[in-house]
């Protein structure tokens, strides 16, 4: 290929091969490079004819390269992009661009995005969701970093993304991490929502019996309902597929410890610094967590022995209210990780508009369902909503299903089948919807032990009692004085 490329991209791996083809698909040439010989030579055979160029080394990879030069990096989060960047650098001179599509964790991209800009050399940090078969054939894009950076690439991007109405599923989020952030939060509710489905196949598993050919079904149905959504289609596929070892079905011979590569635990982290409640996340990382030793729970369940027992009401009602309450528990993981997004927004400086977040996520994504057009409605109507549970519809919506949530969370306990992320998710909903919360008792009892002083319903100010002699001071500035 004697022309200049378009891009150059770093790892050949599935996603970065995959990205690679999706490019070249679209009549940018690729010039691509990986540590691995038989990664090369995997992506030379592969190469979508004359648009994907494979080199031996970073340096012929930079050459190749139309100015200013973009170069994608599609390898593992952590050391593996300091070791690339670090060889990449001197390479490169200014008004070149380094973009990371991993899952870099957020403060990493702002570390590295300002010592690449100290050479002059502009960083996107960007988020890729869709898997292998999305870097294929169109993934949702989430770029963040320097905006002049971005309109470089932007034809590119625009031209590989999934498509919803003919918009592409990508868009400039903000500066700095944001794309990455967005990413790490899109994460977290994908972890939500996997623990959701996963607890409605528990309860249909060991509370009604089903099979695996009726939870292929029913997963399918619901698939058909203003609930659907990617993750409800694979489910439905994943109890057909049979083992070639066993001709079992598959799901049945996979051991029941989940894995994780991080970013739901960063995304309850985060949101934990930021003092944003984020429960239905925080309880489907705990149960990832939970799930991890198998060994101890088969020892537990020797001491503890749990009511399980199976449904003896009506199934018919059971299906309802668990779908239902998954639609509800849906809404209110949304809920949580939007108003993450909007506080993150204010506090790094990211400047993102959410409506634009949920208008990208409508394809090409693993959290991608229909939700998420009433989501992008909402914050079209009120780009401001402080929590999409004030948007009348999505209100309603959940209020209508509220005593479906509530009706799972009790039929879970009294099946002894643990359900965290429902009873977080109801949790959630009623703690947004109480008036009153017994939060006055924590502080009094704070206040008690260690003089951390209350704030009154009557008036102004920070009070403290010394509450052994019944003596009440007033004191201006206490230690948890909060600006009103
Ligand atoms: C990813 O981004 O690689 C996937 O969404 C899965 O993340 P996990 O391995 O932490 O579940």
């Amino acid at each position: 290929m004697n022309e200049k490329c378009s891009i150059g991209m770093v790892g050949l791996g599935v996603m970065g091969r995959n990205l690679a083809l999706n490019i070249a698909d679209h009549g940018f040439p690729v010039a691509g490079f990986d540590t691995d010989p038989l990664k090369r030579a995997e992506a030379t055979g592969n190469s979508g004819g004359e648009r994907i160029c494979v080199f031996p080394s970073l340096a012929g990879l930079t050459e190749a390269l139309t100015v200013p030069r973009s170069v994608l990096l599609m390898v593992p989060a952590g050391p593996p992009v300091d070791a690339v960047i670090g060889q990449l650098l001197p390479l490169l001179g200014p008004g070149d661009c380094i973009i990371d599509g991993g899952n870099s964790f957020y403060k990493d991209t702002d570390l590295r995005s300002q010592a690449a800009g100290a050479t002059g050399v502009a960083y996107l940090g960007v988020g890729i969701s869709g898997g292998e078969r999305g870097a294929r054939t169109g993934p949702s894009i989430m770029p963040g970093g320097p905006l002049q950076a971005y309109e470089t690439v932007r034809p590119i991007f625009e031209a590989i993304a999934a498509a919803v109405n003919r918009e592409p599923c990508v868009g400039y989020l903000g500066p700095g991490s944001a794309g990455h952030y967005v990413k790490m939060v899109h994460n977290g509710i994908e972890y939500g929502l996997l623990q959701l489905i996963a607890e409605s196949y528990d309860l249909l598993k060991r509370g009604l019996h089903l099979s695996d050919d009726e939870l292929a079904a029913t997963y399918a149905a619901w698939n058909e309902t203003e609930l659907s959504g990617y993750l409800l289609e694979i489910t439905a596929a994943i109890f057909t597929e049979r083992d070639d070892l066993t001709g079992e079905r598959l799901i049945d011979v996979i051991l029941d410890e989940a894995r994780q590569k991080g970013t739901g635990k960063w995304t309850s982290q985060d949101a934990m610094d930021l003092q944003v409640p984020l429960p239905t996340v925080d309880a489907a990382v705990a149960a990832r967590h939970l799930s991890m030793n198998k060994g101890d729970r088969l020892r537990v369940a020797q001491v503890i022995h749990g009511q399980e027992r199976r449904f003896a009401g009506d199934r018919d009602l059971f299906l309802v209210n668990l779908r239902n309450a998954l639609h509800a528990a849906t809404i209110a993981t949304f809920a949580q990780c939007m108003a993450l997004l909007r506080t993150a927004s204010k506090v790094y400086a990211y400047g993102l508009r959410l409506g634009e977040i949920a208008r990208i996520w409508r394809g090409g994504c693993i959290i991608r369902t229909q939700v998420l057009e009433q989501i992008r409605e909402a914050f079209k109507a009120d780009p401001d909503i402080p929590n999409l549970l004030l948007h009348e519809e999505l209100g309603a919506e959940v209020s209508r299903r509220r005593q479906a949530l509530g009706w799972v969370a009790d039929t879970a306990a009294d099946l002894g089948i643990p359900a965290p992320a429902f009873m977080a998710s109801l949790c959630y909903v009623d703690g947004c919807a109480s008036p009153w919360l017994p939060a006055n008792l924590i502080q009094a009892q704070r206040d008690y032990f260690g003089a951390h002083t209350y704030e009154r319903t009557d008036t102004r100010g920070s009070f403290h009692t010394e509450w052994e002699s019944g003596t009440n001071n007033h004191q201006e500035g206490g230690e948890n004085v909060r600006p009103r």
